[in-house]
């Protein structure tokens, strides 16, 4: 008989999208979920799920909350023995700190290491899902996809393209990067709950010819993801301009190379242009908002009131090692700040849903993950929402469930992770 857990707590899903209409209006809050050969059966009530399935083991988690497990759009696992490195701005801060730690990744067992440490510290912080960069290295994505596989886990990722602006021993070519690529693509998408994404780093480190080779590379495997980096950092908008002296924007050096579409994904976007604002909604591309990484190497305020507003699909995201920290809660938290300082606050429900339904719809994965609902997979976290004294004594006096949330949002880390489930199991963190 197949086996099957009755998990009961405060069981937070989403019936619709808080950024339309009252934001906890799109929420529903249920007594236990019933999980079923690493699927979501049933949410409802804990005694008819109870009396329905007499054999199901419980777990009883009181007034803890249970929710999906985090998605986290954007990340590079590379950058994880290097995150939070000083003072420098994007393209410094990429030759002094980044590029020195990714030439390490052509050891296959170095990946490894790093590839097994950057999940284990992911799912200690409930982040179940992540869309991550490797490094131009075949071995940084084989080591990836295999730590993945073996845990389980539903991850996306794609050998990071690049082949001029980046030192010797951290260049392919443009016909190194398409084959590869391809290689990488055939060998690993659609194994178990593994997909690819085809990964040229961001414009200043591609030649135009890599650019094509990536866009023709993309137009025959349509079904991939496409990630890059878009408009992060005025100095990089000004390079790009120079590069690329006949393109209209920066998008434009991705569009006329057909790396612009449905399934493609562009990190930070912060600095858009009224076309490219455009041309992205028209074509339903996923935008990601990075918000620690976006403070910590001082790129800029991300404007998610007006984008949201707008219709465009926005994703949330770390960007370690860019960003400055592993927690989907700390990144909220900084998305919530942007939104201050833009004069735009979001509600709880709302960086929730960034984190969890927002991300898995950039990935394409909304109808798998991202949110507790039957047929769903079974990536649930279980939030303590008075996981130190200082989060504890704000929650004591709280009057409602969303103002018992918000102080974990604001000062809640990995303590604030009961329990963490990938795939219907219980992972061990
Ligand atoms: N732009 C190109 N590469 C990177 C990277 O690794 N991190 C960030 N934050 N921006 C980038
Ligand atoms: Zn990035």
């Amino acid at each position: 008989m197949a086996q099957k857990t009755l998990l009961k707590g405060r069981v937070l899903s989403f019936t619709g999208t808080p950024f339309e209409g009252e934001p906890t209006e799109a929420v529903k809050i249920s007594e236990a979920v019933l999980i079923e050969n690493g699927r979501i059966s049933s949410v409802s009530d804990a005694d008819s799920l109870h009396n329905a399935h007499p054999e199901a083991k419980v777990v009883d988690h009181g007034q803890h909350v249970i929710l999906a497990g985090f998605v986290d759009a954007h990340v590079h696992y590379p950058q994880t023995a290097m995150i939070a490195s000083w003072g420098k701005r994007l393209i410094d801060w990429l030759n002094t700190y980044t590029f020195p730690e990714e030439m390490k990744f052509g050891d296959a067992a170095y990946a490894s290491e790093i590839a097994n440490r950057y999940l284990d510290l992911t799912a200690a912080h409930g982040t179940t899902t992540m869309c991550s960069y490797c490094t131009i290295h075949p071995e940084s994505v084989d080591a990836f996809f295999l730590a993945a596989k073996q845990r389980g886990q539903r991850v996306v990722a794609g050998k990071t393209c690049m082949d001029r602006n980046a030192p010797d021993g951290l260049r392919d070519t443009v016909q190194t990067a398409y084959d590869q690529s391809q290689t990488l693509l055939e060998k690993w998408h659609g194994i178990d709950r593994l997909s690819y994404a085809i990964t040229p780093r961001f414009s200043p480190t591609s030649t135009p010819e890599q650019l094509e080779a990536m866009g023709a590379l993309w137009a025959e495997h349509p079904h991939c993801l496409m990630q890059t980096h878009l408009s992060e950092q005025t100095d990089e908008i000004a390079w790009v301009r120079d590069l690329f002296p006949d393109a209209r924007d920066y998008l434009d050096t991705y569009e006329k190379f057909g790396l612009l579409g449905p399934n493609g994904l562009y990190g930070h976007v912060i600095h858009l242009e009224a076309r490219e604002r455009d041309r992205l909604r028209q074509v339903d591309a996923a935008l990601i908002h990075c918000p620690t990484s976006n403070t910590f190497i001082g790129s800029g305020l991300f404007d998610m009131a007006g984008l949201m507003r707008d219709g465009h699909r926005v994703g949330l995201a770390t960007d370690t090692g860019g960003g400055s920290s592993f927690s989907m809660l700390r990144t909220m938290a900084s998305a919530y700040e942007i939104g201050q300082l833009r004069g735009t606050p979001l509600h709880a429900a709302q960086l929730l849903w960034l984190g969890t339904v927002g991300s898995a719809r950039t990935l394409r994965l909304d109808d798998s993950i991202g949110n507790i609902a039957p047929g769903m997979e079974a990536d649930l976290i279980v939030l303590d929402l008075a996981s130190t004294p200082a989060i504890a004594q704000r929650e004591a006096c709280a009057d409602d469930l969303w103002e018992a949330i918000f102080p974990t949002i604001m000062m809640g880390d990995d303590r604030a992770i009961a329990e963490v489930w990938i795939a219907g199991q219980p992972v061990r963190t």
